[in-house]
């Protein structure tokens, strides 16, 4: 298990050399390439994926992604729906077998974790998903469900930014859904968003993890 919200890729050998550590999310991760499989299983079915050094939870399926995609709820059967930060592509790849005749957007800066999961939703006979770099989402796109186990390790600002960005694309009646562990900090982001104007309700607990659902100002 590559652990939870693994922030580095700092391994002796595997990093990103003398002047500094690698993290997940760098564009261009630096660590040699070494792919590996790793399975999902869920109740509706189960996944393949081909993961690689340089990403999210490179060893098996992050336990944060597994609840979110346990107990969070279905996508619209048709619509936009987006992965924010999409790793080699779990979350993205369930949505898009969940909903079939939904557009699935799995957006992420780093361009290893990009790859991967355009490959791994072909692998998995996924025709509904489009992959990308956050810049290359068009602008006129808005999102009726929004899945994310987002990237607290980028930094407060960042991460208040990058969901800004993307929270305010919802459509007035959409969903957006996180999880984010509870010691890094997921009651303190349920704050900042309300105090933004969105409404922030506690889906679930469960372990190290918090499950919110984040909806548009009324
Ligand atoms: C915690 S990981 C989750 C990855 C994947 N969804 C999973 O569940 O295994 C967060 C992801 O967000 C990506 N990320 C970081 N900054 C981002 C940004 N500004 N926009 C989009 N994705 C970003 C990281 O590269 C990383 O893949």
């Amino acid at each position: 298990m590559g652990g939870p919200e693994q922030a580095r890729d700092d391994r002796p050998g595997h990093g990103g050399g003398a002047d500094r550590p690698s993290h997940y999310f760098d564009a261009t991760p630096l660590s040699p390439s070494a792919p590996k499989t790793v399975h999902l299983h869920l109740p509706d079915g189960s996944l393949t994926f081909t993961t690689d050094r340089g990403m999210f939870s490179p060893g098996g399926i992050d336990p944060g992604t597994k609840y979110l995609l346990l107990e969070a709820p279905p996508p619209p059967s048709r619509g936009n729906v987006l992965d924010l930060g999409c790793g080699y592509g779990p979350i993205a790849c369930t949505m898009a077998r969940r909903a079939p005749d939904s557009m699935v957007w799995a957006v992420d800066v780093n361009e290893r974790a990009v790859a991967l999961c355009a490959s791994n939703a072909a692998g998995n006979g996924l025709t509904n998903v489009r992959t990308m770099r956050p810049d290359e989402v068009p602008t006129d796109v808005a999102f009726d469900a929004i899945y994310s186990n987002p990237p607290i390790r980028i930094g407060k600002g960042a991460l208040h930014g990058m969901l800004m960005r993307w929270l305010t694309r919802l459509v007035r009646e959409g969903h957006a859904y996180l999880v984010v562990q509870k010691h890094l900090g997921a009651d303190s982001l349920a704050v900042w968003l309300r105090s933004q104007g969105f409404a922030v309700e506690r889906l679930g607990s469960r372990q190290a993890y918090r499950l919110l659902e984040v909806r548009r100002p009324s």
